[in-house]
Parts: structure tokens; sequence; C-alpha cells
């Protein structure tokens, strides 16, 4: 009987890896030169503490740069740093991408910085949650295998279960940071906890050429029971890597009768970024909106509860079922049904139970007392407003008189080199943009790549180079949610191509190389199955 069910997983898992995307690697052209940069490098800015961020720090230190990192929240880990407070409602509709999770606030245009203001303190927590912007992780959530939530020259002691808990690995990525002396309570002149990037924008000299850029920034504070305050400050510097992960902007599917439903029955509709326990739940019948990874976990974390769970999935665009919804699928909990995908939500009536649903193939159902719409994030970075062009279409370029947009709707970040490079000013740098790659690992090889390629130990193709490279990935995949996709296949490339062109470079120019993937490293589809199966056989030796 095991034996059946480890052959059918093992055959999903292959199924999975098949249908990975690879990534087109162009190589550095040799017919022209190499790209030269407009100014030297020298003093870099990151936004963000989680793990992409503290790794760049421990990068750009050890590489003798000048770094600082700003991080919103008041203390390292990003996306794992669990709390009972809620991120903001998400917005039916959606925002439009610039916003992303928060509108910038900026000084007035008149004001002198440092420019400060003062708030009463019974007014600050409601304040701080805002601009701290809690994270989209629920109370039971956990994740694995710990081989691949770990990051290099920092192994998990011998003996942690494969299974971790999203405390476990908050207080790992603490660690972390406390090892490089990048915690909050380390005083590191370095970094600015509680300090939100408000904008980026292009630095110029008095002749009026680029030299670098300036961050104006905003500190949320509360110092003593009577100073409660937010100061504005900006800052220079040669270079940004911006390593703000991939999950802030919640996705809310444009599905006809959603915006009434939402004003009849305001708090019964909430996005998986909001959900935290299932007790909320008990008794109740929950539609839950999306099958991945939130979906599928979300529906089996409230089962115990629930009275009933409705799982609404939609085809993937190959047709079958999205890779989590066929791990969920071989252990479903008797009190979930997975129905097709929702064509329009009736008029409201007295009460959402007595409401109707209807899917696309014509059954309409009622009795759902809430809706958890469990479909996922958008790109968006509010503080680049310059590089957000929402009106381009999915086949156009952006005007020729505006910068070229990275982000048009969201679903997808382009006009940059590996994912990484912003093609129109590589001093601009993305770390951890990826989807279907482990963010832990992967963020040492772009982080390595960026300050190489700044301290001018590796290079990057010319101009014209970087964008043919761009211009032949938007042919082979198509500009949408699968264009930063690697998946199994096309991280195992990217990596490889890391390792050749950066070792090869330290090897003409110096500085440290990287390795492949550590000798315990779980391949992406099999750590998909251990994390949406809570596995707990499988423990590190
Ligand atoms: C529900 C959920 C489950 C997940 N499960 C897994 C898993 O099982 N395995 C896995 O490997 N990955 C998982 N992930 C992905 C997760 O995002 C990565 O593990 C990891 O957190 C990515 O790190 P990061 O540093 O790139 O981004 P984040 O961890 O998101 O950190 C970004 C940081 O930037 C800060 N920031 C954002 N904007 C600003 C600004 N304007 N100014 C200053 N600071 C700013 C944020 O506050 C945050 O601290 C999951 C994600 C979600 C949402
Ligand atoms: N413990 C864990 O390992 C864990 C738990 C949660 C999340 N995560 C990670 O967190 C990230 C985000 O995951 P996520 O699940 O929140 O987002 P996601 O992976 O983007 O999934 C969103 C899902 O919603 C579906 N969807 C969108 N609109 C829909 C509609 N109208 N009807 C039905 N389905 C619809 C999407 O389908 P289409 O693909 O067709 O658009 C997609 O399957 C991922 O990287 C994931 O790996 C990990």
């Amino acid at each position: 009987m095991l034996g059946l069910a480890v052959g059918s997983v093992v055959l999903s898992l292959l199924n999975l890896q098949a249908t990975a995307f690879q990534v087109p690697l162009a190589t550095p052209s040799s017919e022209n030169s190499d790209y030269t940069f407009k100014w030297p490098i020298r003093k870099v800015a990151v936004i963000g503490a989680g793990v992409g961020g503290i790794i760049s720090y421990r990068e750009f230190l050890e590489a003798g740069f000048d770094v600082h990192v700003f991080e919103r929240d008041t203390v390292p880990g990003g996306n794992w740093h669990y709390t009972e407070e809620l991120p903001d409602k998400a917005p039916i509709p959606n925002a439009q991408s610039t916003v992303g999770d928060y509108v910038p606030s900026l000084p007035p245009k008149s004001a002198n910085l440092p420019y400060k203001q003062v708030y009463r303190c019974d007014e600050f927590a409601e304040v701080a949650r805002s601009h701290r912007a809690p994270k989209p992780l629920w109370e039971t959530m956990h994740a694995g295998p710990a081989p691949d939530i770990q990051i290099d020259r920092f192994p998990w002691p011998v003996g942690t279960a494969w299974n971790l808990s999203n405390t476990q690995i908050s207080r790992y990525l603490r660690a972390f940071a406390s090892l490089n002396g990048a915690n909050s309570n380390d005083n590191n002149p370095r970094f600015s906890y509680n300090t939100r990037v408000e904008l980026v924008e292009k630095r110029f000299d008095e002749e009026g050429q680029e030299v670098g850029w300036t961050l104006t920034l905003k500190t949320v504070t509360r110092a003593g029971d009577d100073s409660c305050k937010a100061v504005w400050t900006k800052q220079d510097f040669d270079a940004v890597v911006v390593a703000t992960g991939r999950f802030n902007a919640p996705n809310m599917p444009n599905i006809p009768g959603l915006v009434e439903w939402d004003k009849a029955f305001p708090d019964t509709i909430i996005h998986s970024r909001q959900y935290r326990h299932s007790e909320l739940y008990t008794n109740k019948t929950v539609l839950v909106v999306g099958a991945s990874s939130s979906g599928g976990q979300i529906s089996q974390d409230l089962a115990p509860n629930a009275k009933k769970i409705f799982t609404s999935v939609r085809p993937d665009s190959a047709g079958g079922l999205h890779g989590a919804i066929r791990f969920l699928l071989q252990a479903l909990p008797h009190n979930i049904e997975v129905v097709g995908e929702i064509k329009r939500f009736l008029p409201p009536t007295s009460s959402i139970a007595t409401t109707g649903i209807e899917l696309t193939n014509g059954t309409i159902f009622t009795g759902v007392d809430a809706v958890i719409f469990s479909t996922g994030f958008r790109y968006s970075f509010p503080f680049l407003p310059q590089y957000h062009n929402p009106s381009v279409g999915p086949k156009e370029k952006g005007p020729p008189n505006l910068p070229q947009p990275i982000v048009t709707d969201g679903t997808h970040l382009r006009n940059l080199y590996l994912d990484i490079f912003y093609i129109e000013e590589p001093t601009l740098g993305f770390v951890n943009m990826n989807i279907g790659m482990q963010p832990f690992t992967y963020a040492e090889y772009t982080a390595v790549a960026l300050s190489k390629v700044w301290s001018d130990k590796a290079k990057i193709p010319s101009t014209p180079d970087l964008w043919r490279w761009c211009e032949k990935k938007r042919e082979e995949y198509g500009y949408g949610k699968q264009y930063q996709y690697l998946g199994g296949g096309g991280t195992d490339k990217m990596i490889r191509f890391f390792m050749a062109w950066l070792n090869d470079a330290a090897a003409k120019y110096g500085g440290r190389q990287v390795d492949g993937q550590s000798p315990e490293y779980v391949p992406f589809p099999l750590a998909i199955f251990v994390s949406s199966n809570n596995a707990p056989f499988l423990n590190q030796p």
C-alpha cells in the first residue's frame, strides 16, 4: 500500500518536473564589449531584511562595499515574521500595480529634511502596524524540507526534522541575522529597522549627468511613552538592491459580482494573507478560491474545525490540475469538496449564506459563510513608480519616451537581465524575484552576481546584448505568470550558469567562487511534496 502511494507520488513528481519551464541562457556575447557602468559603485542600499536582504548584506560587506539595509519591519526575517496582527484588507478590485501593499508616504514638497510628524501615542499601534505590513502567514503553517530552507554556511543542527514550523524558520533567520550583527537589537549602524523606503529616484550632478540614486525613507518609532513619530530623510547611494520579496501585493481575481458581495458582506471575504487561525471558522462553510500552496494548505488547515470547505480550482495552462492540488487530493479530508472555477457571485440577498455562487459549469450553490481568496500575489514596488506602467499590454513595449517598465500588470517582471539587472540602468538590481526556486539558496547566487558585477569582478554584456537576451526570452515564454518561473530544471540550469560565469570570472578577476547546491539539497518537485504533505517521516540523519 505504502509502495503504491510512493509510486503515485513519484509519478506526480515526474509529471511536475516535465512541465517545468526552461530558461534561455544567452551567455555574454563575444562580438561586443562588456557593459561599462556610468559611475563607480561603492555605496549600496539593500531594501528588505528577509533572507534575500541579509544574504545580500553578507555578500556586499564581504566584497568591501559600503552597504546599508532598510527594513520596514521591527525585526529581520521578512515573510517568516509571524504575528497575530493582520495586514490591511486586500482591495477589491485589485489596486493598480504601482500601489502594491502601500501608497508611498512622502514629506510635503517644501519640507526641509529631516521632516518629523508626531502622533498621539494611542494611535501609534495602528500607524506602526500599517507601516511594517504584517506578513502573509497563518499560525500552523509549516514548510520544508529543511535542507532547502537553509543558508549556505549556516546549516540547521543535525537531527532537525525536515518539516519546519514558521516559528523555527523565523528563529533560524534571526539567528543568521545575529551571527552577521544584523539583528534589530545589534544596533548595527548599517541597518535601519522600522524604516520604509518610500521612493527611489535617479540622482544628477550639476551638469545633469546621472550619478546614482536617492532614497526617500520614512522611519516610524516609539521612543518612550510620550514620543511617537515618523521621520522622513533622504540618503544617496551608487546602487540599489531590491530584496522586498514577491508576496506583498495581494491578487483578487476580477470575478463578476465580487465587488457587490464585498460591499454587502465585507467582513466575510478575505485574502489568504489575512488568514491566521482555523478556529475562527468553527462549524462554518468556507469557500477557498485557488488551490496552489496557500489554498491547498488553508483548506487542509480548516478541515478539523470547519463544517464544510469548497475549494475552487481552475485548470492550469496545460489543462491539468495545479501541482499543489494534486498533492492535496491525495489526502483529502472528508469535508473538503473540490469545485470548478467560479463564473460569478450572484446578486446579494439578505445574508451571505442564502446568496448563490455560479460555477463555470452552470452549477449554482449556496450556504457559504466565508470566502478566502488564495489567489496569489502580484509583483509591485511602490517605491519605484517610474518603472510601473499598467497600461502596457502583454505584447507591447513601453513608450520610447519613458523608462521601459519593470512592472506592467503585476504578473511578471520585464526588462531585467537574468531577472536580476535592470537593463536601462544595471545599478538597480533584484534578488529572489523568480518563482519555482528555493529562495534560501537561490538568493546567494543572485547576490553574488550583483556584488561581483558591481565590483568589476564579473562582467555583463553590453546594452545591445542585454536587450537581445531579453527579447529572446520574451519570444520563448511570452510575458505572463510563467515568465519568471524556473522550476526544478530551470533552477538547476541557472545554477550551472551562475557557477560557470561567476567562477570563470573569479579565476580572471579574483574574488570568491560559488558552489553548486549542497549535497543535502532536495530537488524541487520532491521538496513541494514534502512541504504540501507535512511529510514527518523524512528526517535528516
Ligand atoms: C504563505 C507563504 C508560504 C511560503 N512557504 C515557503 C516555503 O515553504 N519554502 C520556501 O522556500 N519559501 C516559501 N515562501 C516564500 C518566501 O517568501 C521565501 O521563503 C522568503 O521569505 C523570501 O525571502 P525574501 O527576502 O526574498 O523576501 P521576504 O521574506 O518577503 O522579505 C522581504 C522584506 O522586505 C521588506 N520590505 C518590503 N518593502 C519594503 C520597503 N518599501 N522598505 C523597506 N522594507 C521593505 C519586508 O518587510 C520584508 O521584511 C512562502 C511564502 C508565502 C507567502
Ligand atoms: N508551506 C508552503 O510550502 C507554502 C504555503 C503557502 C504558500 N507557499 C508559497 O507562497 C507562494 C504563494 O503561494 P500562493 O498559493 O499564495 O499563490 P500562487 O502559487 O500564485 O497560487 C495562486 C493560485 O490561485 C489560482 N487562482 C487565481 N485566480 C483564480 C480563480 N479565479 N479561481 C480559481 N483559482 C484561481 C491560481 O491559478 P492560475 O495558476 O491558473 O493563475 C493559482 O493556482 C508560492 O511561492 C508558494 O510556494 C508555500
